[in-house]
C-alpha cells in the first residue's frame, strides 16, 4: 500500500504533522493506564495518517507552517477516524487492522466499544477548544458516519443492493469525514468563505474516490499488502459497487447468485472475488473512481494555484493510479 508521501508530495507536511503526532498522544491519555494502553494501540500501528495530511495541507495555504489550531484540528479528525476504525472492527469482526491485531481481537468487543467511544469523546473535547463551529461540525460528521454504517449495515448480504444505496453509504461513511478533514483546515486557517467551500467540495469528492478505491483493494488486493484482511467485504455480506455491476451482468450476475447473499467459505470468497475480477466491473469501477478524481480537482479551481492546490488536485489520480489493476 502506498504512503501519504506519494498521496500528498508537499515539502514541510511532515513537520506539521509530527505536531500532531504529539497532540494524538496526548489526547488519549487517561487516568486509566488500560484504557491508555488499549486507546494508543491502534494510533500507534499508524496508517496513513490522510485526514490531519488533509487538514494541515489546507492550513499551509495560509501560512508557511500549520498554527496550533490546525493542528488541533487535525488530531481531532485522526482521533474521530480511529475511533470509528475501533467500532468498525467490531461490527466487521474483524481481527487485523494497521497490520496489527485489531482491538476487539486482542481484548474483546467490550473493551473496543468503550475505547471507540473514549477517542470520539477525545476529538470532541479537541473540537470544542476550536470553537462552536468546529465543533458543531465534528459532531455533525460523526453523525454522518453512523448514518453511512447504518445504510450500509441494512443491505448485509443483499445481493439487491443499487448503486445509489452504495454511493448514500459511502457519501456518509467515508467522504464526510474527509470533506470535514479539509473544512477545518479551512477553518482553522482562517481562510475566507470561497476557499471554505472550494475545500469542503474537493474533500468530500476525494472522499468518494477514496472509498471506491479502498472497496477496490478488497476485491483486487492481497492481506499482505493491505495490513487488513483482503476479500472482507463479501465475507460480511458487504456488496460494493464491482460487486454490485458484476451482479447486474447476465453472466456474471447468474455465477455470484449461486454464492452470494449468505455466508461463504474462504474458498468461495475467492471464487466470487475471480467472478467479481472476470468481467469489466473492476475497470468501471476504477474509471468512476477517477471521475470522482477529476471532480475533486476541478473542485480547487476557486483557489489560487501554488504548490498545496497542486498537491491536494493530484492525490484523487494517485489514489485510482495506486490500485495493482
Ligand atoms: C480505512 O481508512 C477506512 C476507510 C474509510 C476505508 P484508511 O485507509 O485511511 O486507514 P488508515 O488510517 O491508513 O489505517
Ligand atoms: C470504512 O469502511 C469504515 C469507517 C468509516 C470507519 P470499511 O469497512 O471499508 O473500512 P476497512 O476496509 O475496514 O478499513
Ligand atoms: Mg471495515
Ligand atoms: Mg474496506
Amino acid at each position: 500500500v502506498l504512503g501519504l508521501e506519494t498521496l500528498l508530495d508537499l515539502p514541510g507536511l511532515g513537520d506539521d504533522l509530527d505536531r500532531v503526532e504529539d497532540a494524538l498522544h496526548q489526547a488519549v491519555r487517561s487516568d486509566d493506564a488500560f484504557l491508555t494502553e488499549v486507546a494508543s494501540h491502534l494510533l500507534d500501528a499508524g496508517g496513513k495518517r490522510l485526514r490531519p495530511a488533509l487538514t494541515v495541507a489546507v492550513g499551509r495555504l495560509a501560512a508557511g507552517s500549520a498554527s496550533e489550531a490546525v493542528v488541533l484540528g487535525g488530531a481531532s479528525v485522526e482521533l474521530v477516524h480511529v475511533g470509528s476504525l475501533c467500532h468498525d472492527d467490531v461490527i466487521d469482526e474483524a481481527t487485523t487492522r494497521r497490520s496489527v491485531e485489531t482491538v476487539n481481537a486482542r481484548w474483546g468487543n467490550l473493551v473496543a466499544i468503550l475505547t471507540g467511544d473514549f477517542l470520539l469523546a477525545r476529538a470532541s473535547e479537541l473540537a470544542a477548544t476550536l470553537g462552536p463551529e468546529v465543533s458543531e461540525l465534528l459532531a455533525a460528521t460523526i453523525g454522518h458516519l453512523c448514518e453511512g454504517q447504518v445504510r450500509e449495515l441494512r443491505h448485509a448480504f443483499d445481493v439487491g443492493r443499487t448503486e445509489d444505496a452504495y454511493l448514500a453509504a459511502i457519501a456518509g461513511k467515508t467522504a464526510s469525514l474527509l470533506s470535514t478533514s479539509c473544512r477545518i483546515g479551512a477553518l482553522t486557517a482562517g481562510l475566507g468563505p470561497v476557499e471554505v467551500a472550494a475545500l469542503t467540495e474537493f474533500g468530500r469528492q476525494v472522499g468518494m474516490a477514496f472509498q471506491v478505491v479502498d472497496d477496490l483493494l478488497d476485491l483486487v488486493g492481497t492481506s499482505e499488502a493491505l495490513g487488513k484482511p483482503a476479500g472482507h467485504d463479501l465475507v460480511e455480506g458487504v456488496y460494493t459497487l464491482p460487486v454490485i455491476w458484476a451482479l447486474a451482468e447476465a453472466d456474471t450476475g447468474a455465477q455470484l447468485k449461486e454464492l452470494l447473499g449468505r455466508p461463504l467459505s474462504a474458498d468461495e470468497v475467492e471464487r466470487a472475488r475471480a467472478v467479481v475480477r472476470s468481467n469489466g466491473a473492476i475497470t468501471a469501477a476504477a474509471d468512476l473512481a477517477r471521475r470522482y478524481a477529476d471532480a475533486a480537482a476541478s473542485a480547487l479551481q476557486p483557489l489560487a494555484g501554488g504548490p498545496v492546490v497542486q498537491a491536494l488536485a493530484g492525490l484523487g489520480h494517485h489514489l485510482v493510479d495506486s490500485l495493482p489493476l
